[in-house]
């Protein structure tokens, strides 16, 4: 495809190092409301390392904790580092190997060969390339594969009752940068995997009196996958960025959007099950209908739950972001419905920048 060199379809899974994956699945089924359907571990001969999968509609996430008492294992290193938090944001391909030869061609760092995986249900290839911090892009190729998830994974039988927050899908996947280098690894998702810049915020756009961040989404040549990459900006005081860098140790995923056609009742469902999410003012809701017009909710509504709302030439969209979901300030989670918008919810910077620098000094690192 001419925009789009290795044919990424979408976003197959995402996969977390956790320290335990069994209480990690638990948080992941009984306040996001993800279902458990498959598990690889001692049980299926995978020795090193538990994995947990769960997954509602378009969204599937993996969990996976070490089983070794061995601090130089990649899993358990990893977590001892950054604690919980995203390893690999995995990218559905019609081809891995092609993938992977076209990627590295174009300058990857190759971490894992295409690699055939095959069982009862059929066969996956999979191949993985680098991007920032300890992050991963593997390339997944499914080929009908039958089996829960991939091959060496038994499904889960008989699940615990899942409750339904409402997720769809995932809408973005935000990644946190050093001071500088915000534009190398644009220029890596468009040199390598042919993104586009489809915006740029600077810190004019989003700086508040202390901490100020510049941001850069990148999408692929569909339009499905959108990564954002933020980097600090200069600020009076230490920027949430900067917060997360020196938690989490290097660059990392900051938060992952997720898509649902109903954020009022997503956030009562989650919030039920104990969500916490990040609050604004009551005068962001005084504000609210002079700065985005007319909206189909009522104000009243989305103030009681502190749901957000922009809007762009195209339409508007709502939005909410929770506290970090370990006891790092590292990795949060947003939800996100679109009614027309396609962009990030910009207009809401600093309304949400002050919030998060509140909890930032109820922390100590503001
Ligand atoms: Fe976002």
């Amino acid at each position: 495809m001419q925009n789009d060199p290795l044919d990424l379809q979408g976003i197959d899974y995402v996969e977390f190092y956790v320290a335990n994956a069994r209480q990690s699945a638990h948080f992941y089924r009984t306040a996001l409301g993800l279902k458990p359907v498959a598990y690889a571990g001692l049980e299926t001969g995978s020795r090193d390392r538990a994995s947990f999968v769960l997954s509602r509609r378009n969204v599937r996430f993996v969990l996976t904790a070490p089983l070794l008492p061995d601090p130089q294992h990649p899993v358990a290193a990893f977590v001892a580092q950054h604690g919980d938090g995203v390893k690999d944001i995995a990218l559905r391909v019609a081809n891995a190997e092609a993938a992977y030869v076209e990627a590295v061609r174009r300058g990857a760092t190759g971490v894992q060969e295409p690699t055939v995986i095959q069982d009862g249900g059929g066969r996956v290839v999979k191949a993985s390339i680098a991007t920032y911090g300890n992050v991963l892009h593997s390339f997944i190729q499914r080929d009908g594969y039958e089996g829960p998830f991939m091959p060496g994974f038994q499904a889960i039988a008989n699940p615990p009752p899942v409750p339904d927050t409402g997720l769809a899908a995932i809408d973005h996947i935000v990644g946190n940068v050093e001071l500088g280098a915000m534009n190398e690894w644009v220029e890596f998702y468009r040199d390598v995997l042919g993104f586009k810049q489809l915006i740029h915020f600077d810190d004019a756009d989003i700086s508040t009196e202390y901490s100020a961040l510049m941001s850069k989404v990148m999408q692929n040549g569909s339009g499905r996958i959108k990564f954002p990459i933020n980097e600090p900006a200069e600020g009076r005081k230490k920027s949430q960025i900067e917060e997360y860098l020196e938690y989490n140790g290097t660059p990392g995923v900051q938060h992952i959007a997720l898509a649902t056609g109903n954020i009022l009742a997503s956030v009562d469902a989650l919030a039920s099950h104990g969500m916490a999410f990040l609050r604004v003012p009551e005068s962001y809701y005084a504000e609210l209908e002079s700065r985005v017009g007319k909206i189909d909710e009522q104000v009243e509504d989305l103030a009681r739950r502190g749901v957000l709302v922009d809007r762009d030439e195209e339409g508007y969209l709502l939005q909410i972001f929770s506290q970090p979901v370990q006891d790092r300030p590292t990795l949060f989670y947003e939800i996100i419905q679109r009614k027309g918008s396609r962009g990030f919810g910009k207009g809401n910077f600093k309304a949400l920048f002050e919030a998060i620098e509140r909890e930032q000094d109820k922390r100590g690192n503001l």
